[in-house]
């Protein structure tokens, strides 16, 4: 792309990574004052563990009297303070964990499905890419990631982003690329011979240049529209339509919905349901029908649930929004 793009590639040892999303920086300043505190707090305690056996050592005439009865507010304050520091970075870590698992509404999704040995990535106007995500700088963009095999861990250093990806279920991370470039992807899960090999890269480019990508890829139907396709072929539509003889809850919207089952329990539809409910329809029945439904395993690839998925959430409403 670019000289800029070659040298962020090119193998080279770097103290600190390059910091190109917005959780970077967080991640940065989070990891910074825990070095420092983490890092004072060492050498405090290994300062004093010297300084006590030099003056405390055998034969010396330093004062071994009790301390005095008000050392107890010395006591209580160097547990106390250490301990609400510490917490206080747990609870400010804690935040941003939750922060990189729960998407802004907008953000652009892109379906990823890791295989021995390589990331095979997929928009949503359909267009397929293996071992390179392009996305466009500065907006959110969420990955939804599954595997077809082993585990894996999609691991992109320049934007501080690692999470396992995880055969059966659905993980999904966000990010805002907040710098031009090629940046490098790995997978950081031992995960077989040419684990060392599953790499890629990550391309943020400027909007109007993503818009021009992502329209020029080979013509295929919009992932939501090869969805629509399976549902059909599928026989899902036979069930699952608002005209059908059968007594199947409608689907449209169902991504973000709540859903209350038959056991009494109800939470908010996520993808790990639907694919559960896909796969393993038996496992959780929505309350007011019967278990009805065949088992989809072994007859859809991972891309054909992403594709269902995509369907389903296209159904959900009419501003394109991702949940
Ligand atoms: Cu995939 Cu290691």
């Amino acid at each position: 792309m670019n000289d800029t793009s070659d040298s962020a590639l090119a193998p080279s040892f770097r103290l600190i990574e390059q910091s190109a999303s917005t959780i970077a920086a967080r991640s940065d300043l989070l990891f910074l004052s825990m070095l420092v505190l983490c890092g004072v707090m060492a050498l405090v305690l290994a300062g004093l563990i010297v300084w006590f056996s030099i003056r405390y050592r055998q034969g010396s005439s330093a004062d071994r009297t009790a301390p005095p009865s008000g050392a107890r507010g010395l006591e209580v304050a160097w547990t106390a303070i250490p301990a609400v520091l510490f917490m206080g970075l747990f609870v400010w870590a804690a935040r941003d964990f939750v922060a990189i698992h729960k998407a802004p509404d907008d953000a652009l999704p892109v379906y990823v499905v890791a295989k021995q040995w390589m990331w095979k990535l997929q928009h949503r106007n359909g267009r397929r890419e293996i071992n390179e995500l392009h996305v466009p700088l500065g907006q959110p963009v969420r990955l939804i990631l599954t595997s077809q095999d082993v585990i894996h861990s999609f691991f992109v250093p320049a934007f501080r982003l690692k999470q396992d990806v995880v055969p059966g279920r659905y993980t999904s991370l966000w990010f805002t690329a907040t710098q031009l470039g090629d940046f490098r992807l790995f997978c950081s899960e031992y995960c077989g011979t040419d684990h060392s090999q599953m790499l890629g890269r990550v391309v943020v480019m400027p909007p109007a240049e993503y818009a021009r990508w992502a329209a020029a890829g080979p013509h295929v139907p919009g992932l939501a529209q090869q969805g629509f396709t399976l549902f059909r072929q599928h026989g899902c539509s036979g069930c699952h339509a608002a005209n059908s003889s059968v007594h199947a809850p409608l689907l449209d919207g169902l991504l973000g919905r709540t859903v209350h089952l038959q056991d009494g329990s109800s939470f908010v539809a996520d993808e790990n349901y639907v694919r559960d409910s896909i796969l393993a329809p038996a496992k959780q029945i929505t309350a007011g029908y019967r278990n009805v439904m065949p088992s989809f395993a072994g007859q859809l690839s991972e891309e054909d649930i992403e594709a269902l998925l995509a369907y389903l959430r296209s159904t959900g409403d009419t501003e394109g929004r991702t949940r």
